[in-house]
C-alpha cells in the first residue's frame, strides 16, 4: 500500500531531528483540534448523545495532549516556537478537501444536505487514517513518554471506529460509500498533506 510505505519513510526522516519531530507533533495537534471543530460545526443540538459527547471530548483532549507532549519534550527547548501558518494551512486544507468530497457525495444522493451523515463519513474516514498513522508513530516513537501519551490515544481512536462502524452499518447509504472513490482520494490526500509539511520544514 502506497500510503504506508511513504508514511514509514516520512516517520523514520522526521521522528530523528527535535525540531521536526516537535513541528509534527504540533500538527498532529492541530489537525485534532481542526477535526473537533469541523465536528462542532456539523451537530445540531439535538445530536449531542452520549458516543457524540465523548468523541468530541477526546478530540479536544487529544489536541491538548499532543500539544502539551511536544512542549514538554525535547527538555523544553521549542516551547515558544509558534505553529507558523503555513503548517496550519495544510492541516487545514487536508480537512476541507475531505470534507467537500463527502459533502458532494451525500449531495449525490439527492436529498439535501444532511450534515449528522457527513460527520459520520467524514469522522470515519479519519478515523480510519488515525489507526494508520498512530499505531505506527507508536512503533518508531523514540521513549516511553510519547509511547504512554500515544497508546491512551489509539485506544480512544479504537472505540471511536468502533462506534462508527456499528453506526454506520445501519444506514443504508454505507455499502455505496465504502466503494465510492472518496478512499483513493482521501490516500493520496494524505500523501499530498505528507508533501505539504515536508515543504513547511523546508
Ligand atoms: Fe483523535
Ligand atoms: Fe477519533
Amino acid at each position: 500500500m502506497a500510503t504506508r510505505i511513504s508514511w514509514n519513510r516520512f516517520l523514520s526522516e522526521y521522528l530523528n531531528t527535535e525540531l521536526s519531530h516537535y513541528l509534527w507533533l504540533r500538527a498532529l495537534s492541530y489537525l485534532e483540534y481542526v477535526g473537533y471543530r469541523k465536528m462542532v460545526k456539523a451537530l445540531q443540538y439535538q445530536e449531542v448523545n452520549r458516543e457524540v459527547y465523548h468523541h468530541l471530548s477526546d478530540e479536544i483532549r487529544h489536541s491538548y495532549l499532543l500539544k502539551e507532549l511536544a512542549e514538554k519534550s525535547f527538555e523544553g527547548r521549542y516551547f515558544h516556537v509558534p505553529l507558523e501558518p503555513s503548517f496550519i494551512h495544510c492541516a487545514e486544507s487536508y480537512f476541507q478537501d475531505i470534507d467537500r468530497e463527502v459533502d458532494l457525495w451525500v449531495e449525490n444522493l439527492g436529498q439535501g444536505e444532511r450534515p449528522y451523515l457527513c460527520y459520520l463519513l467524514v469522522s470515519y474516514l479519519i478515523e480510519k487514517r488515525a489507526m494508520v498513522v498512530y499505531p505506527q508513530y507508536y512503533a518508531q516513537a523514540p521513549e516511553n513518554t510519547f509511547k504512554l501519551i500515544l497508546q491512551k490515544i489509539i485506544k480512544d481512536e479504537r472505540e471511536h471506529l468502533n462506534y462508527l462502524e456499528e453506526h454506520l452499518a445501519k444506514l443504508p447509504e454505507s455499502k455505496a460509500f465504502q466503494s465510492s472513490p472518496i478512499w483513493p482520494f482521501e490516500e493520496a490526500r494524505f500523501e499530498t498533506f505528507l508533501g505539504d509539511f515536508k515543504q513547511c520544514l523546508a
